[in-house]
This record gives structure tokens, C-alpha cells and sequence, in this order.
């Protein structure tokens, strides 16, 4: 439940190294998976999104931020733990009207705020890197009634691993631009585990997609999991 700071603060140091900090244009779509293209759009946060308010959970970049913002006229905040991605998520795509970045760790930042969201969702973010009992509370409470949560994490069985088979989290790597890798601390939930704990928070989940690229990946990637606030 500690904050894994530095894995994360060093892939943004590596990553804001190469990149240049200049304004670039939203993507045309938004991304659940590692394969651009692959999977649903931006419709599994909602069909009319103009007006919205959205939160991401572990923003980086903040493409899907920016692309929401932009292609859809929804109301985003992005929340990254690591000031680095921030500053430059602002760089690229601070310009954007409805767009918005954060600093902090999700769980004080949905503590603290005051507002609500239509929709709450992460990719490859926060979600499954913080104890779940803690975050998903956190999120229904930040959710109006109806509101939606989204989320795409590493898929339990890539390559051959297994899901957890208790509610503990256990090691994984980030790999880093350079393509070192440094240990993170990971919840590596099936669809049943994950939706039990959805089930305890006043949720209740309405899709488990599993992703694999049909040429590229032998195995699922992604395993990308819809909600509902009661
Ligand atoms: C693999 S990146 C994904 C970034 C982005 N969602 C994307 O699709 O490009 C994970 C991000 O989650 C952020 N993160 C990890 N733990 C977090 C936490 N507890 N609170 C906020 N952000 C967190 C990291 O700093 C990192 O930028």
C-alpha cells in the first residue's frame, strides 16, 4: 500500500529525457491495451460524454486524458503520483480545454477532493498497484449513482503466469525506457477475484474483456473491467 515511488519516478526521468516537452495533438482514439487500436473506444465510459467529468487514476502522459478532453468535450482531471509525468502530461497537453492534471497519490487526491465523477478509469495506472479494498472504496465514493468505473491492468495469465490465488499483491517489474526492469509491488486479480472486491464497495461489475493482440501476443495482455455505481 506504500506508494511506489521511485520505479515510477525513474521511468518518468528516462522517458522526459528522450521526449521533448512541446504541445502535441490529442490521439483519435482512446487505448485500453498496449496495441493501439485494440479493444473498445471511449464508449465503455459512456455514450454522450460532452459535459462529463472524468477522473484518471495514474495519468502518465496523459494522452487518454487529452483525447477524452478533445474528441469527446469531457470535463478530465488526470492524477499521476510522479510530478515529473505531470509536467509533462501539462506540456504536451495543457492547452486542451477540459483538460487537467494533478499531482499526488490517488488515494489522498480521492480523499481529499471534494468533487464528484461520471466516470473514474486507469489504464496500465493505478489500479492494481494500490491495496484494492482501500482504492475501490475510495472511487464509489467519488462516483455519482450510476457513474462508471473502467480500468485495463496487466492480464493475470500473461505468459504464462497465474492469477493470485489470494487477495495478496506479489512482485512484478516495471520495464523501463532503457529496458532495465525494477521491481513493483502488484494486485494480479482474475475477473472473479476482482469482481468480489467490486461487489464489497457498492459496485457491481458489468464486463470483463480479455485483450490479445491476434498476430503479436500468444497470450491475453490486457484484462480490461467495467463497473457500475449502485
Ligand atoms: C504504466 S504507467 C500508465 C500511464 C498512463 N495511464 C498511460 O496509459 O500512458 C502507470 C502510471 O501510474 C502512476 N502511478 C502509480 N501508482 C500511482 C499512485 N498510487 N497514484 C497515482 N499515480 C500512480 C505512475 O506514476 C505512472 O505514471
Amino acid at each position: 500500500m506504500l506508494a511506489q515511488v521511485s520505479p515510477w519516478y525513474a521511468h518518468a526521468a528516462q522517458r522526459l529525457a528522450t521526449t521533448p516537452a512541446q504541445a502535441l495533438t490529442p490521439p483519435g482514439r482512446m487505448e485500453w491495451s498496449t496495441h493501439p487500436g485494440l479493444g473498445p473506444d471511449a464508449e465503455i465510459l459512456g455514450r454522450a460524454l460532452r459535459g462529463k467529468r472524468l477522473l484518471e487514476l495514474g495519468c502518465g502522459p496523459g494522452r487518454n486524458v487529452a483525447h477524452l478532453a478533445q474528441h469527446r468535450q469531457a470535463r478530465v482531471i488526470g492524477v499521476d503520483l510522479v510530478g515529473l509525468q505531470v509536467r509533462r502530461a501539462r506540456s504536451h497537453y495543457g492547452h486542451i480545454e477540459g483538460a487537467a492534471f494533478a499531482v499526488g497519490h490517488v488515494l489522498h487526491y480521492l480523499q481529499a477532493t471534494g468533487q464528484t465523477f461520471d466516470a473514474i478509469y486507469s489504464v496500465f495506472g493505478a489500479v492494481g498497484l494500490v491495496a484494492p479494498e482501500l482504492l475501490l472504496a475510495a472511487i464509489s465514493r467519488r462516483l455519482v449513482p450510476g457513474g462508471v468505473l473502467a480500468f485495463s491492468v496487466p492480464h493475470p495469465a500473461r505468459a504464462g503466469r497465474h492469477p493470485s490465488p489470494d487477495d495478496r499483491p506479489r512482485e512484478d517489474f516495471v520495464t523501463m525506457p532503457d529496458h532495465t526492469r525494477l521491481p513493483i509491488t502488484r494486485w494480479e486479480f482474475d475477473a472473479h477475484r476482482w469482481a468480489a472486491h467490486i461487489a464489497r464497495t457498492g459496485l457491481r461489475i458489468t464486463s470483463a474483456i480479455e485483450l490479445r493482440h491476434p498476430r503479436l501476443d500468444a497470450w491475453p495482455t490486457t484484462l480490461l473491467i467495467t463497473a457500475r455505481k449502485r
